[in-house]
């Protein structure tokens, strides 16, 4: 048997792996060792550098449990998340687009009622989010629900906080017209968690950690696709540079101004708030599957 060499090696791994029995593994596995060891031959990796490498994913590891995931976190600071949303959600005119769903999302937030405060008690400018959930073709869709949650005026979750608490979270349901409304406060730019390996990381790379102001939002609808999205603060600084480089054009919007006055829904504001109004779009299971 011949030595393994430079330029023999990669095709004795890659034969290693023909016989594995799920084609799509043996595709995936075979494809990443000839992409790891073609990154290794162009940089020509030193022993030292293998082993910071080694090193940096030991402690990605180290830092996950089961309230963060360090991987992720790499995932989205690599484009390597937006890269996978990018290939499997392309959506038709009029569909909502999807981005990262991040490492902040809870499930079993509370469900409230339409026009509900989303965020009672909590610190932040208020603001009013309102439109309607409806198909491509603009027909509403009438019980789909808005899974939401941001940060509070200080940029920071609840779940980063120590009491545990939820705040600014809650599912709403639309009426048979497809209306949807509730109260939040109004989101923050914010750096995502740089104590661990990726924060290094990036402070090595000199890139900043901050990620444009945005509401969360997973909505769904029975019979139809699912959307895992945000809506950006149009204006924030960090439009141009999210750490995780989640933004699309389509989900930057007006937060509009409002002297304290008369809401749309009634409610005398005695301070000064914001407004959103915005239409989600969601793709029918069936119209995907034919597209
Ligand atoms: C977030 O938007 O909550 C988020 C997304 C990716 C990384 C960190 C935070
Ligand atoms: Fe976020």
């Amino acid at each position: 048997m011949p030595d393994k060499t430079e330029v023999n090696l990669t095709d004795a791994v890659v034969k290693k792996i023909e016989g594995a029995a799920d084609a799509r593994f043996r595709q995936v596995m075979t494809s990443l060792v000839r992409h790891l060891h073609a990154f290794v031959r162009e940089t020509r990796l030193t022993e030292a550098e293998w082993r910071a490498g080694i090193d940096f994913l030991t402690a990605t590891g180290h830092k996950c449990d089961h309230k963060r995931q360090e991987f992720i976190l790499l995932s989205d600071t690599l484009g390597v998340s937006m890269l996978v949303d990018a290939i499997n959600h392309q959506k038709p005119d009029g569909a909502t687009e999807s981005t990262v769903l991040g490492p902040f999302y809870v499930q079993g937030a509370p469900d409230m009622p339409l026009g509900a405060n989303i965020a009672e008690g909590v610190e932040g400018e208020p603001v009013y989010f309102s439109g309607k959930v409806v198909s491509p073709d603009g027909t509403p869709i009438g019980g789909a629900t808005l899974d939401i949650w941001s940060t509070d005026g200080a940029g920071q979750y609840d779940v980063q906080r120590p009491d545990g608490e939820l705040r600014a979270r809650g599912r709403i349901t639309t009426d048979a017209q497809g209306n949807y409304a509730f109260w939040t406060v109004k989101p923050v730019s914010y750096p995502i968690p740089v104590d661990g390996p990726v924060g290094k990381m990036m402070l090595t790379l000199g890139r900043h950690p901050y990620r444009p102001a945005h509401t969360h939002m997973i909505v769904a609808a029975p019979g139809h696709e699912t959307v895992t999205t945000h809506l950006f603060v149009k204006g924030d600084p960090y439009i141009e540079s999210d750490a995780v480089f989640a933004v699309k054009d389509s989900l930057v919007v007006d937060f509009v101004p409002h002297e304290p006055g008369v809401a749309p829904d009634g409610k005398k504001m005695d301070q000064a708030w914001w407004s959103v109004d915005y239409h989600f779009g969601l793709v029918s299971r069936t119209q995907n599957a034919a597209a």
